[in-house]
């Protein structure tokens, strides 16, 4: 693999202590960078380099949910030899002269060949200046070697901005330059929904509208907007995880099979979903904690959403017909992240008539916590009577909570964009169809519910369900547990 230097614009916001830098550290320590790498991170305060080191120490060493291994010496002495700290606001074009002189430098002292990923760990209202600066030290440019570029979410707040910042960015790089994350891509347990359905035989001929009855994606966490207030009072829980992640979860559990594996071909049957739900703001409710309103950085009138659930259908043969039910938000019962298929239950069952005789047979893709994938089946409880015992077929990953087991999604991808593999990162189709999906939702003004925390969301997202006869399954922790 090609040497590269990684320049971080922000190295000292939350994206690159709480992410980035970890996932840095985690790279370093599988022995996955070519030996002449350098990381060049960018902020607005001097810093000396002891003072930069004690930063990256401190980082790595503090308190992270996302990243709880111990850290070893060898290795942040070994990643820290390849970084660098330059200072100054990244509006300034004397900033990015200095940019440029410092990797000229570097490429000449290691002959390296120009290779650069430029990763955006900023508010995306200075993307324009920065790309105008970048552009006026020509290091946009392809001259040598390759140069991409990193950004995430959020792409546009609604489908117009995230036209226009598409448009922002094939002005200055071409599309296969655009690395667009989100992380859920790179989550190992999502990818695994790709393997689980399209590489074993057995389950893919059910997939569809004669068996599956209904769909529910959830994606509810435990904790509330913490000192984000700032960001999440603008956007709220539907276009903070349901524009990106919940629909990425969405795609992987019905696309069809890609005809080969490809990034184009999964991206194309991912965006094929995508393009063919239905959007009705008649099948949206909304809710909002008690206690939002007191939030740091929060409008004490604000009537953002906290929580959202959603019905919609996929336009195709495949699932014509079949609900899918989705649901996320904050400051809820439980922090769990699953996908459940939930499948018919014929009239003919030979049990109907014990208790459980009737229960549907799900299947759970858990991508977090107790990670795994598992069946919910009835076996006969032993003994001398005829009762039914609902119980799980599993395959589980029995992560604890410092293991180390698989990659973390940023460590993920940022390793996919220096191989300069795309397939699970956004293009511009795809964001846009996901934005076409949420605008009519997001802009229908549907009335906000509060919600006890530590609750399931408002009581009308209940109802919501009830009227189709359904009900939301608590997500259970009796499998997979470690
Ligand atoms: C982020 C959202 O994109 O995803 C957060 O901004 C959310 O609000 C987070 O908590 C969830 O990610 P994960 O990997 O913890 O499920």
């Amino acid at each position: 693999m090609d040497s590269f230097t990684l320049i971080i614009f922000g190295i000292t916001g939350n994206l690159a202590q709480i992410k980035l830098i970890p996932a840095l550290y985690d790279i370093e320590e599988k022995n996955l960078l070519p030996k002449e790498t350098s990381i060049i991170g960018i902020a607005r305060s001097p810093q000396s380099k002891e003072e930069f080191r004690e930063y990256i120490k401190k980082v790595l060493t503090s308190e992270n949910r996302h990243h709880q291994h111990a850290i070893k010496d060898e290795v942040f002495e070994k990643l820290f030899t390849r970084m660098h700290y330059l200072n100054g606001n990244l509006i300034d074009r004397n900033l990015y002269k200095k940019l440029s002189q410092f990797l000229s430098q570097l490429d000449s002292e290691n002959k390296k060949l120009g290779n650069r990923i430029f990763y955006l760990a900023t508010y995306p209202d200075l993307y324009d200046q920065i790309f105008q600066n970048l552009q006026s030290e020509k290091l946009n440019e392809q001259k040598n070697g390759w140069v991409r570029l990193m950004i995430e979410k959020p792409i546009g707040n609604d489908l117009k901005s995230a036209k226009d910042l598409n448009k922002l960015l094939l002005s200055y790089f071409r599309e296969d330059q655009i690395y667009r994350l989100d992380h859920y891509l790179g989550k190992e347990t999502l990818q695994n929904i790709l393997a689980f359905r399209f590489g074993n035989g057995i389950f893919e001929p059910l997939l569809n509208k004669d068996h599956v009855d209904h769909i529910q994606i959830t994606a509810t966490e435990d904790f509330g907007i913490g000192k984000r207030g700032g960001y999440y009072d603008s956007v709220g829980a539907l276009k903070d995880v349901g524009q990106n992640h919940l629909l990425q979860m969405l795609a992987f559990a019905t696309m069809d099979a890609p005809t080969d594996y490809s990034d184009a071909a999964l991206t194309k049957e991912r965006v094929k979903i995508l393009e063919n739900l239905e959007v009705d703001p008649k099948n949206l409710v909304l809710g909002q904690y008690d206690g939002y309103l007191k939030e740091e950085s929060v409008n004490p009138n604000s009537s953002t959403d906290t929580f959202f659930a959603f019905k919609t259908m996929i336009k195709n043969a495949r699932f014509k017909g079949v609900p899918i039910y989705v649901r996320g938000g904050k400051k809820l019962s439980q922090t769990v992240t699953e996908i459940s298929i939930i499948f018919k239950t014929p009239h003919n069952r030979l049990f109907k008539h014990l208790r459980s005789g009737t229960e549907p047979n799900v299947l759970i893709f858990r991508i977090q916590p107790n990670e795994g994938i598992v069946l919910k089946i009835l076996v006969k409880k032993p003994g001398h009577r005829w009762e039914l015992d609902p119980t799980y077929m599993q395959f589980c990953y029995r992560l604890g909570s410092d293991s180390h087991y698989f990659p973390d999604p940023y460590e993920r991808l940022i390793f996919d964009a220096i191989k300069g593999d795309q397939t699970f990162f956004n293009n511009v189709e795809e964001v846009e169809s996901e934005w076409k999906f949420i605008d009519p939702l997001a802009k229908s003004k549907t009335k906000v519910h509060s919600y006890n925390p530590g609750s399931w969301g408002p009581k009308e997202a209940d109802q919501f369900i009830q009227k189709n006869g359904r009900y939301w399954l608590e997500p259970s922790m009796d499998f997979c547990a470690i």
